[in-house]
């Protein structure tokens, strides 16, 4: 069993369909370039939906993880072990933050976060029991528990879910009057992505991060920011929020913080807000393990010499700049910032599935969302020339189209 069509054939029959993956069997991968099980390879552009911002394979990390697996893997957090102080003291210098909470994956960063603010809203702001509300944001991506698919807008990641959560109040993303007309004494937070990722890259209106801020400070209510896709480089600085200089009381981290090789996600904030967790209330049993530290180790040494996020910023402007070529022949929109951008195909020519299934075709891997949108996530490792040519192949497949 090696080809591509018996490997897709056993997969498909052998594993639930909770995804619709392009049908290629990808083997190996450096920097921003896959090869799949024919030796065929392809530019990476959608870097594991940003969990890869600092490209397939990267030295740095690859040889802490290696370091690591030699010497300690797993203690469980019943002991203390030599990468935590590290990564917590690293990761809250990063954040600016007092204190983190390591866990695994992005989803159950997001439910640490709703239960911290949960609980502060209790025994800080001294809400009555049960009666805490959340304000989110409609199109929000948080990932996939049963708590967060409850204020999903998404029929496919909601429906057949329920009993939901209650808790939780939906409002219109991009506009703080939808939120401060949800605002009422029970609400502990508001929670957001500062770029919506999954919804099809979109950038909120300038100002709205600042506007949340101030809102938030002055209703004595969490700012709770989902910086797992948008975070660690990928928008051309270190946090979405940095392009209004904002922090929030908050930050939820996942997909790059484990290099692309381990699940490693967290949140940080201050004391007076993380400090609500004693012992025996949250945890994971993988959750700040030494090879998960020793590889987010890596990644913050990585982002603390700033080039990963100058260099999405630059080639950020490179792919903007040639995106917008393309508008009015083909593409309706394009969105985005620094390295990551969501492109609206003309619905009348193609599918976003067609367009992708061309774009492989033509050797570069991205993923479309919401029928006609394409994302476009490379490593941050690309270089221009190929950067350049992957749009040159998406110019190419919408013109094929027309
Ligand atoms: C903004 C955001 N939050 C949370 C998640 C969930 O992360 P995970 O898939 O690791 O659970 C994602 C994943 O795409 C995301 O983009």
């Amino acid at each position: 069993m090696s080809t591509t069509t018996d490997l897709i054939e056993v997969s498909e029959r052998r594993s639930a369909h909770n995804y619709h993956p392009l049908p290629v069997v990808i083997r190996e991968a450096h920097g921003a370039w896959v090869t799949d099980v024919e030796g065929k390879r392809y530019l990476d552009c959608l870097a594991g939906y940003s969990s890869l911002n600092f490209g397939h394979g990267n030295p740095k990390i690859i040889e802490a993880a290696q370091e690591q697996l030699k010497n300690l893997t797993l203690t469980s957090r019943a002991f203390y072990h030599d990468q935590f102080a590290t990564f917590c003291a690293g990761l809250g210098d990063l954040t600016g933050k007092d204190m983190i909470l390591p866990m695994n994956t992005g989803a159950e960063a997001v439910e640490t976060a709703i239960k911290v603010a949960r609980k502060w809203g209790y025994e800080v702001k001294g809400v009555q029991p049960e009666q805490a509300n959340i304000i989110v944001m409609e199109d929000n991506f948080h990932g996939r528990t049963t708590t967060i698919v409850s204020f999903s807008t998404d029929p496919d990641a909601r429906d057949n879910f329920g009993p939901y959560t209650p808790g939780f109040r939906i409002v219109k993303y991009g506009t703080v009057e939808a939120i401060r007309e949800a605002v009422d004494a029970n609400t502990v937070a508001v929670l957001f992505e500062p770029i919506q990722g999954e919804a099809g890259v979109l950038v909120p209106p300038d100002g709205y991060l600042t506007q949340v801020r101030e809102l938030c400070t002055a209703e004595g209510i969490l700012m709770i920011a989902d910086e797992i896709q948008s975070g660690l480089g990928r928008t051309g600085k270190t946090f979405a929020c940095d392009h209004e200089g904002v922090v929030p009381d908050m930050y939820v981290l996942g997909k790059a913080l484990g290099g692309g090789v381990v699940p490693v996600s967290a949140i940080a904030a201050n004391e007076d807000v993380l400090g609500v967790i004693k012992p025996g209330q949250h945890g994971s049993t993988f959750g700040g393990n030494p090879l998960a530290c020793a590889v987010g180790n890596a990644v913050i040494e990585i982002l603390n010499t700033g080039e990963y996020q100058s260099r999405a910023a630059e080639l950020g402007e490179v792919l903007h700049a040639r995106l917008r070529e393309l508008i009015g022949h083909g593409v309706v929109t394009v969105r985005g910032r620094g390295l990551w951008a969501g492109v609206d195909i003309d619905p009348s020519l193609a599918t976003g599935r067609q367009v992708s299934k061309e774009l492989m075709a033509r050797g570069v891997l991205a993923k479309d969302t919401h029928g006609s949108t394409i994302r476009l996530a490379p490593p941050i490792v690309i270089s221009e020339e190929d950067l350049l040519w992957a749009v040159d192949q998406l110019a190419d497949t919408i013109a094929s189209f027309r």
